[in-house]
């Protein structure tokens, strides 16, 4: 069964949508299911300012995505790297074993956004 906020994060996502001329786009796709998720980030000096997102998947994809968007928001490049598919589930208040595969997307694609922001500012340190 899903925890409370994981229902929360899936019947009220955070974050939902896109950022036109963004900073950074990561799309990534799940090996296991074929679901797709899209992350957009502004970036002002160094800190993530903004953070949209849109997945083509499950309730628990939506979910963390929802959730993992929170928590990058205001932070550094550098802090929001740092951010575990295992954390976002945890501050879920845990995923069904079968369904943690769905938290990896969230991890993997503000990881592609910021590959994505970093190729296109190779000035930044
Ligand atoms: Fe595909 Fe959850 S079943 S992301």
């Amino acid at each position: 069964m899903y925890s409370e906020t994981v229902m929360d994060h899936f019947t009220h996502p955070r974050n939902m949508g896109e950022i036109p001329n963004a900073s950074g786009t990561g799309t990534v796709g799940n090996a296991k299911c074929g679901d797709i998720m899209k992350i957009d980030i502004q970036v002002e000096d160094g800190i993530i300012k903004d953070v949209k997102f849109k997945t083509f998947g499950c309730g628990a994809a939506i979910a963390t995505s929802s959730m993992a968007s929170e928590m990058v928001k205001g932070k550094s490049l550098s802090e929001a790297l740092k951010l575990t598919n295992l954390a976002v589930a945890e501050a879920l208040g845990g995923l069904p074993p079968v369904k943690m595969h769905c938290s990896m997307l969230a991890e993997e694609a503000i990881r592609a956004a910021i590959e994505d922001y970093m190729a296109k500012h190779p000035e930044q340190p």
